[in-house]
């Protein structure tokens, strides 16, 4: 069995890690994975069309996220990471189902790993999309990994688009801000003050500067993307599917508008894309 499987994983070591968002936020995971995995090749999809699918219902962003998913399985991937936030938490237990005996990551497990492990005094605040938080598995998710924690959960659907569209500060992402958090950071409402702010959305770290003016400089602000990329490399190691002495290449889909995803996907990845650099796919 041990050999069959082995025999498995040797044939599957040059296939792409595939990632999946609904949009442009998943690059932020795919940058981290680059680092931490830089000999892997990874196929990433936005499904762009339907973007935002952190405001439709459980049984619409599972039913997008196997179709999307699907795509990538059907392209030959060896491990899949699911780097949206909102599909991890309404699709995950299917996906790992439905694809087994494929690896499946999702960023939920990652992102309370990294906020238990930076907050003090286990006050923490997790923003993310409406069905993030509605369906609590953040909240669930730090207090297994650290029972004394205060997790406050709050919604900021508008960071979605602000941050699609690339407005990372100014007054407009400021104010947003503000209104969506001001009254959590304020000491006389909530005692003792959150130390720690989870962006628990692959879209947010994009608006970290204005974040920053909410929060102030003594609270730590965490997302996925790192640890995300650590629990891919510590999954691939061991089942000898990790590939070294090359560099890995990046292939990037999307479901709609190859010019938009190439210009705002440059601000997610630090780095230039070319139209020419994506490919448009149907799902
Ligand atoms: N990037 C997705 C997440 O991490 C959210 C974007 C959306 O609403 O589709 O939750």
């Amino acid at each position: 069995m041990t050999d069959r499987r082995n025999k498995i994983n040797r044939d599957r070591i040059n296939l792409p890690i595939g990632l999946f968002d609904s949009g442009m936020g998943g690059l932020t995971v795919l940058k981290a994975i680059n680092a931490c995995l830089p000999a892997e090749d990874v196929i990433y999809l936005g499904d762009t069309a339907r973007l935002p699918y952190g405001t439709k219902g459980k049984e619409t962003i599972v039913r997008y996220t196997l179709q999307a998913v699907g795509k990538l399985v059907d392209m030959g991937v060896k491990m899949l990471v699911i780097a949206c936030n909102t599909a991890t938490s309404a699709a995950l237990p299917v996906l790992r189902e439905r694809f087994a005996p494929l690896p499946v990551l999702g960023v939920v497990e990652p992102g309370a790993m990294a906020a238990a492990r930076a907050s003090r005094n286990g006050v923490i605040v997790v923003i993310a999309t409406e069905a993030t938080i509605s369906s609590g598995v953040y909240q669930e998710a730090i207090t297994r990994i650290r029972p004394d924690a205060r997790v406050i959960g709050r919604a900021c659907t508008l960071f979605v688009p602000l941050a699609e569209e690339g407005w990372m500060k100014g007054p407009v992402v400021e104010g947003a801000a503000k209104r969506y958090l001001k009254d959590i950071f304020n000491p006389v409402v909530t005692a003792p003050r959150p130390d720690t702010l989870l962006l628990g959305c692959t879209h947010f770290p994009l608006l970290l500067p204005a974040l920053r003016h909410v929060t102030g400089n003594s609270a730590s602000i965490v997302d996925s993307a790192a640890t995300t990329a650590y629990c891919a490399h510590d999954e691939l190691v061991p089942l000898g599917m990790a590939r070294a002495g090359r560099t890995g290449t990046c292939r990037f889909l999307t479901t709609d508008n190859r010019d938009r995803f190439a210009r705002t996907g440059s601000l997610f990845l630090g780095r230039p894309l070319k139209t020419t650099d994506v490919e448009l796919v149907d799902l």
